[in-house]
């Protein structure tokens, strides 16, 4: 990871020539737990083309989707103690590693999709990005993950279909919360194991957003996808903080202008892959319905108040980002 800055004598015949500075390329590998056709690798692959670009082609990024190097909690460990430079993860598994990521947890924070790019793009959603360099790494952008909802083999209308179902959640305490306080039984699981736990009947029933049914194929193992949209978590994409230091200043400019630039062209093809996975979820035999949010809302407004009282300065960023 160290920069070689050298001037390069070039000795020809008699004449010494002074050459440009030359700089050793900076190699980060970089881990997620998509396949290559979630939307999330393309912008990715822009990220990294855009940072060799900007940077002079000092900074070469390699992708590794598939889990291939751990999944996101393995992949995070390795991130915090600089074994691996760069991961994917999300707002929810990061909650457990750094608490402030847990504002995004929280659910029918936002009314819509713009108040939700407002809310990444806040001076909160940075200092979010920014909290967890004391956990060993830093947020450099957030990638569009839609809004999740709950997917089992019966049509969930209402928290009463949740009753006595084990649900599988994401290693957050938020999510945990949320599904006691909907009447499930909340399982934690990583992402990887769930194809074969819906399958198996490990557990009953999952919540996502609809990328899983298609690009991770558990519409083939759950037929009903009920769009409650109780939590807007994005992706987060991080790097080790003893990565980010051992860069130079031209590099860390040049990192962080082509994650800003890849957050939003994600925008774009978030958009145009929710419409397109939809058309294929339904071709898989996917059926959707759309329920009332308002009995969830309900259910789940108790996890504002005890979030006060037990986290007043990750409160205060979920207030501020509701208001903004
Ligand atoms: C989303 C998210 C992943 C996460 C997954 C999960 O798909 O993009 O980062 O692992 O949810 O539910 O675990």
């Amino acid at each position: 990871m160290s920069l070689k800055k050298g001037l390069l004598p070039l000795i020809i015949g008699s004449i010494m020539m002074v050459a440009a500075p030359t700089y050793a390329a900076v190699t980060m590998k970089l881990s997620h737990n998509h396949n290559r056709n979630h939307p999330v690798q393309k912008a990715m692959e822009q990220m990294a083309s855009r940072a060799k670009e900007l940077s002079d082609g000092n900074l070469i990024i390699r992708i590794y989707p598939d889990a291939q190097l751990g999944d996101q909690r393995e992949s995070l460990e390795l991130v915090q103690n600089g074994a691996l430079a760069m991961a994917k993860s999300n707002a929810a598994e990061l909650e457990a590693f750094s608490k402030n990521y847990g504002a995004f947890n929280m659910p029918y924070l936002f009314t819509d999709r713009e108040h939700y790019y407002r809310a990444m793009l806040s001076e909160s959603g940075k200092s979010i990005l920014q909290s967890s360099r004391p956990n060993g790494f830093i947020g450099l952008t957030y990638y569009d993950a839609g809004s999740r909802s709950f997917y089992a083999k019966k049509a969930i209308n209402s928290p009463e279909d949740l009753k006595g179902l084990k649900i599988r959640v994401q290693p957050s305490p938020s999510a945990v919360e949320m599904i006691k306080l909907l009447g499930g039984n909340p399982t934690p699981l990583a992402y990887g194991e769930l194809y074969t736990a819906l399958q198996q009947g490990v557990v009953d029933a999952a919540e996502n957003n609809l990328t899983a049914l298609t690009l991770n194929r558990h519409g083939e193992v759950t037929k009903f996808y009920s769009v409650d949209e109780h939590t807007s978590i994005p992706d987060v994409l991080v790097i080790s903080a003893k990565v980010w230091d051992g860069l130079s200043e031209k590099d860390q400019k040049a990192l962080q202008q082509a994650a800003d630039e890849s957050m939003m062209f994600m925008k774009e093809l978030w958009a145009k892959s929710n419409a397109e996975e939809k058309v294929k979820a339904e071709k898989m035999g996917v059926q959707f319905s759309y329920p009332e949010k308002a009995s969830f809302q309900r259910a789940v407004q108790p996890m504002y108040d005890n979030l006060q009282k037990s986290n007043p300065e990750v409160y205060q960023l979920v207030d501020s980002m509701k208001k903004i």
